[in-house]
């Protein structure tokens, strides 16, 4: 595992958007796992300029979302399928039928995340997963005491996702109760992980997931397994992280 500690949101941002347009130069047809939430919202900017500015080509680029609420249609501001082309997709050259993310309204759930996972193996695994975490210590919606060998599926938001979430909606009534969601499983089959963390609300929850056990109570201290991670923490989500990176 790799920690780089950035100096601020916006070097956090470049030195991911970096690792994602090197993914797509060394390997067009680059499978990537995207994230949502506040956290990649600028590195979705920078590599829609890298894009405009120096040509990233995405043709050839196929994507993976982490996750979906149940229930929103692809039409509700809140749902990720919007927040994904609103803040990506919509401004780069990808194609739409190399876009996959969890359909949030189908009847058969089971069904949709067995096909999920399949679909993920039809075109050969995923290159690169970019993940943020929760303050639960969630990476997509797998939620505390998750199981680990679990791939996609319905799971019901913590009652501290719901809480940090309801910032993006009217009320908290309003955010969905359960998703779907890529499992731990599904995460660790990618090749290689970005981790991405930022804010002081994140600093307790990052130094349990590097430095403590490996736990299903913290989903993310999975990744202490995987062979080929970088974590990628702005200043403010490192200050617990600093005396053991410096002294270790
Ligand atoms: P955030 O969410 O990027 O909005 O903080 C991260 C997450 O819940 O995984």
């Amino acid at each position: 595992m790799r920690v780089v500690i950035a100096k601020d949101y916006e070097d956090m941002s470049q030195r991911a958007a970096r690792i994602v347009a090197g993914q797509i130069y060394l390997k067009p047809n680059s499978v990537l796992g995207l994230a949502t939430g506040s956290t990649p919202i600028s590195m979705y900017k920078d590599l829609i300029r890298v894009h405009k500015e120096v040509g990233l080509d995405f043709s050839e680029v196929i994507t993976f979302n982490l996750d979906e609420y149940l229930g929103l249609p692809i039409s509700d501001e809140q749902s990720y399928y919007y927040y994904m082309f609103q803040n990506f997709f919509n401004h780069v050259n990808i194609k739409k039928e190399n876009i996959y993310i969890p359909n949030g309204i189908m009847d058969d759930v089971e069904l949709e995340c067995k096909n999920y996972d399949d679909k993920i193996q039809k075109k050969g695994g995923i290159d690169l997963q970019v993940l943020g975490i929760g303050t639960n210590g969630h990476i997509g919606f797998n939620e505390p005491d998750i199981k680990f060998e679990a791939t996609t599926h319905k799971v019901k938001l913590d009652d501290e996702t719901i809480n940090a979430n309801a910032r993006f909606f009217s009320t908290i009534e309003e955010v969905p109760r359960f998703a779907i969601s890529m499992g731990i499983k599904t995460i660790m089959h990618a090749k290689k992980i970005i981790l991405l963390a930022s804010g002081e609300n994140k600093a307790e929850v990052i130094f349990r997931a590097l430095f403590e056990g490996i736990t299903p109570e913290v989903p993310a201290s999975i990744l202490q397994l995987h062979q080929d991670v970088t974590v990628i923490v702005e200043e403010n989500a490192a200050q617990l992280l600093k005396p053991k990176l410096y002294h270790s």
